[in-house]
């Protein structure tokens, strides 16, 4: 049977500060306007609890639930699933996607063309991982916290099969053959 191992890619305290920016820079640009923000589960919830623990302004949340990973998997399948979409309106609503990674792009795509066929009166994008090298759609990353290399990464959010979720830093799983 084959064993996996984890190399640290950023620390905890790598991400607390890369998140402290982002939220600076989401204060800098979202104050008096309210927004909403808008996570893409699962792999957001702990990236947006600590985005908007570190946020100091009104705002409002809102999640979608989409996969593009089937179990066991660790490609993309490039077809998103809507396993949650949204329960209230977001029109004229500023709305600030978040998620732990854009990776061929397929997802933020997805969402973007979602939200405006609703009318919202902006639509930005906050990722904390971005793994440019896989990108199949171009999309705008507005607030991004990390460019990461092609590995499989897990841990802050990102599951393997569902594990490694709760781990507090990202490791690059490897397998050893
Ligand atoms: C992951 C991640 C992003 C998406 C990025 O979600 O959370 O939403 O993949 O990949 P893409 O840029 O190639 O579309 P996943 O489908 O694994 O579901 P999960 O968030 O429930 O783990």
């Amino acid at each position: 049977m084959s064993e996996y191992r984890l190399e640290v890619l950023f620390t905890p305290g790598d991400i607390e500060s890369a998140v402290a920016r982002l939220a600076r820079e989401i204060n800098r640009d979202y104050r008096d306007k309210n927004p909403l923000l808008l996570g893409v589960l699962k792999g957001c919830f702990v990236f947006m609890a600590d985005l908007v623990r570190a946020l100091d302004m009104p705002l409002e949340t809102e999640f979608v639930s989409l996969s593009s990973y089937g179990p066991g998997r660790t490609q993309s399948t490039g077809t998103i699933e809507v396993i949650q979409g949204l329960r209230k309106p977001v029109r004229g609503r500023h709305v600030v996607v978040v998620e732990d990674i854009v990776d061929t792009g397929t997802t933020v795509d997805f969402t973007i063309r979602y939200l405006r066929r609703r009318r919202p009166a902006s639509v930005r994008v906050c990722a904390l991982f971005d793994k440019s090298s896989r990108r199949r759609v171009d999309v705008p990353i507005d607030y991004r916290g990390f460019k990461v290399p092609d590995c499989f990464l897990v841990g802050y959010g990102l599951d393997y099969d569902e594990r490694f979720r709760y781990f507090p830093g990202l490791y690059c799983l490897k397998k050893d053959v």
